[in-house]
């Protein structure tokens, strides 16, 4: 295995800017699905990472937490920033063994859902997206776990309609805002759905429709757990705290960046 991660690596240099890793996470990939490499497999890894494609994307695969996640083109790469989210929820409910309800707001491959339900192991959960072809990822990553996956569109007028309250919610959703889009990185902008990115014109629509809807789906004691991105942190807290939410938390990724605002829910 060493000599092949080595060939792979030497054919990746000034192609990627992490070749030895790349290298690495394409051959343990592969012997983790049991497939053997072909010369034609590493020739098509090299084009595919010369046009800058996610080496997760062209694996099909993803670590996550404490999971390796099946990915595809139709759902956002799970990242590490997200992980903030996570440990989050374990720093507010510390008892592991406790049967949580959990709802996922734009569940894509389901990381985050999957991810609680292997630490809470007597909790289950619901995921939602708007998307078909990422829902069905989603089911399949979390066959092993008590997870059901539905369509739903979190701006739509009845998206509270047929959910039953929750102790914890989770989203990570499109952020991004609309304008921002095109100077992403190219790993981002050509490898990542759209439909994952895209917040709108402030990157903010998501969080508004939220608000309105989830005090409605909260359990008493239960709280919201949202991925912003950079610099977000006063506008998101901003318009929850107008619609009555309290904010118990900012939370910060490896980087320093906040990345997670925790909020509940005391009023009527
Ligand atoms: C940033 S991705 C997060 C995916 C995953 N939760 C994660 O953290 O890796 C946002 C997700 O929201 C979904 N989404 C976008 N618009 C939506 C909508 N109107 N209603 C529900 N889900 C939506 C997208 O399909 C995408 O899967």
């Amino acid at each position: 295995m060493n000599k092949l991660v080595k060939e792979i690596e030497a054919r990746l240099q000034g192609i990627s800017t992490t070749p030895y890793l790349d290298a690495l996470f394409f051959v343990e990939a592969y012997e983790r699905q049991q497939k053997e490499i072909t010369s034609c497999d590493v020739d098509d890894f090299v084009k595919r990472i010369q046009k800058k494609e996610p080496v997760s994307k062209i694996v099909g695969e993803r670590g996550f937490w404490a999971l390796d996640f099946k990915v595809t083109k139709d759902v956002l790469d799970p990242r590490s920033d997200s992980e903030t989210i996570i440990e989050s929820v374990l720093s507010y409910f510390k008892d592991k063994e406790a049967p949580l309800s959990i709802l996922d707001i734009g569940t894509g491959s389901g990381c985050l859902l999957i991810s609680l339900l292997y630490e809470y192991k007597n909790a289950k959960g619901i995921g939602v997206d708007i998307s078909d072809k990422a829902l069905q990822i989603a089911k399949e990553n979390g066959l092993d776990y008590n997870a059901s996956f539905f369509k739903k569109d979190l701006f739509s007028k009845d998206f509270i309609n047929d959910l039953p309250v929750f102790d914890v919610i989770v989203s990570n959703p499109p952020y991004i805002p609309t304008k921002e889009i095109e100077n992403l990185e190219e790993n981002v902008r050509y490898y990542d759905p759209l439909l994952a990115l895209d917040g709108g014109i402030d990157g903010l629509d998501a969080y508004r429709s939220l608000a309105h809807s989830l005090k409605h789906l909260l359990t008493p004691g239960g709280k919201i757990f949202f991925e912003i991105g950079k610099g977000q942190e006063k506008s998101v807290i901003a318009l929850m705290k107008d619609k009555g939410y309290t904010l118990l938390e900012e939370r910060k990724d490896l980087a320093g960046i906040i990345r997670v605002l925790v909020f509940s829910f005391e009023g009527k």
